[in-house]
């Protein structure tokens, strides 16, 4: 219950606009992976990082991103409601070539996103927090993997 109060307030903490916070997650994510800049090619391939930030294509994805992690906070007490939704969205991430591994880097650039974002408010305990909600995303997604 604590943990739910920990993220409710974390996410509510990071202000109404989580696209700079979602920008700095992704900047990470490709410092981590910078082969997934690859599955991004909305017209053609992007040829930086940079480029990449600035597409109004991939700002788009960013914001998605960021409706879905807050769909999950403002879901905690209901997260099976998201169970199909998450399935299909896992679906969709392999139709456009992401392997489920690379969620792990996705779960620590959001853990880095967080860490800078809320200063000394980021403590062990809401980042197990934290790291227990992604990973009840990211299985709900996986499991949308098909052989
Ligand atoms: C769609 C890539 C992680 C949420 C897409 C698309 C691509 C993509 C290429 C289709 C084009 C677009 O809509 O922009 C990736 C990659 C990821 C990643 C490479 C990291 C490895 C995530 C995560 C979430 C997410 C973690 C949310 C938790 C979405 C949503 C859509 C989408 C909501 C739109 C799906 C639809 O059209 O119904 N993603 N994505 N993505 N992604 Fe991701």
């Amino acid at each position: 219950a604590n943990d739910k109060g920990l993220i409710r307030d974390s996410w509510e903490r990071l202000g109404k606009n989580k696209l700079p916070h979602g920008t700095v997650m992704f900047a990470r994510l490709f410092e981590l992976e910078p082969e997934l800049l690859k599955l991004f090619h909305y017209n053609a391939a992007f040829s930086s990082v940079q480029e990449c930030l600035s597409s109004p294509e991939f700002i788009d994805h960013i914001s998605k991103v960021m409706l879905v992690i807050d769909a999950a906070v403002s879901h905690l007490d209901d997260l099976h409601c998201l169970v199909e939704y998450l399935v299909n969205l896992g679906r969709k991430h392999q139709a456009v070539g992401v392997k489920t591994q690379s969620f792990n880097a996705v779960g620590e650039s959001l853990l880095y996103m967080l860490e800078c974002s809320l200063g000394p408010a980021y403590s062990m305990e809401l980042r197990e927090a934290w790291v227990t909600l992604y990973a009840i995303v990211v299985e709900t997604m996986s499991s949308g993997w098909t052989e």
